[in-house]
């Protein structure tokens, strides 16, 4: 798909990756909506830079989980462009949950945030792109979701569900809309790392290094621009599903 001129909605994007992608597909001339739930002088300040390269942006507030703001966010994009061609699913909640601690709330926040919210997104936009005939839809997941790991294991089963939506997704939409998943490793890790965790975790990337947000940002805008990959998951992470 060419992305000149298309209407993308990046949930989450307001900071960190979702800002970089959206920022990506504004350079190759979408017109974005950019969606935050807490951020919003940062979403305004993407907000300031996409109208200064002469986009219109939207911006809208909502919580993903919840169906009736899933519902408000589509429609926002909706009144202002009247199309969605691009959907990308990349807010998310993610933390420590080790097994002894984790609770029933850690459990349904994970799923409700992570796995719930696209899904939401999914059913609405996913009805505005079979009328519309085409549309993207890019699926924020993570190599947790492929792999095991002891201390996140609610935001790994969300990651992997997810995984699992792309992949039923890809095939209920096929054959107008390509739905498709980008698992990143290491690329931002959480504030308040301190620099022996970043070391362990680089210890554990092929590459040797972190990612970093333009990695992921051009592996978005691979998959919009390509028009036969569909429920596939593309890794961004240096080779460390590998180990
Ligand atoms: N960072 C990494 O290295 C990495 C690695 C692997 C996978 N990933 C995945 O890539 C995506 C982006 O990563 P990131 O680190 O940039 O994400 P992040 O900073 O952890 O979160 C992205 C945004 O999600 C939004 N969010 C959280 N809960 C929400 C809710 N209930 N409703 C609506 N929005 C909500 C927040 O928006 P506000 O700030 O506006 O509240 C937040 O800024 C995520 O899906 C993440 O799981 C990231």
């Amino acid at each position: 798909m060419e992305i000149e001129g298309k209407v993308a909605l990046v949930t989450g994007g307001a900071r960190r990756l979702g800002r970089s992608i959206a920022l990506a597909l504004a350079e190759r001339g979408a017109e974005l909506v950019i969606h935050y739930r807490d951020s919003e002088r940062e979403a305004q300040e993407v907000l300031a830079l996409l109208k200064k390269a002469g986009g219109k942006p939207v911006a809208v507030q909502g919580d993903v989980s919840s169906a009736a703001d899933v519902d408000r966010i589509v429609e926002t994009a909706m009144r202002a462009f009247g199309r969605i061609e691009i959907l990308v699913n990349n807010a998310a909640v993610f933390y420590r949950t080790p097994f002894e601690q984790l609770t029933e709330g850690d459990w349904d926040r994970f799923l409700d945030v992570n796995l719930k919210g696209p899904f939401l997104l999914c059913r609405q936009v996913g009805m505005i792109m079979l009328r519309q005939g085409q549309g993207k839809i890019l699926n924020l997941a993570d190599i947790a979701g492929l792999k095991g790991w002891a201390e996140y294991i609610p935001y790994a089963v969300s990651k992997a569900g997810l995984l699992a939506l792309t992949r039923g997704l890809a095939k209920a939409l096929a054959p107008a809309i390509q739905v498709n998943a980008i698992a990143p490793g290491a690329v931002l890790l959480p504030p308040g790392t301190s620099p022996e965790e970043e070391a362990r975790a680089i210890r554990r990337i092929p590459l040797e290094r972190l990612g970093s947000p333009e990695d992921v940002a051009r592996a978005a805008v691979y998959l919009v621009e390509n028009d036969f990959i569909t429920g596939e998951v593309l890794r961004v992470d240096g080779g460390q599903h590998l180990n």
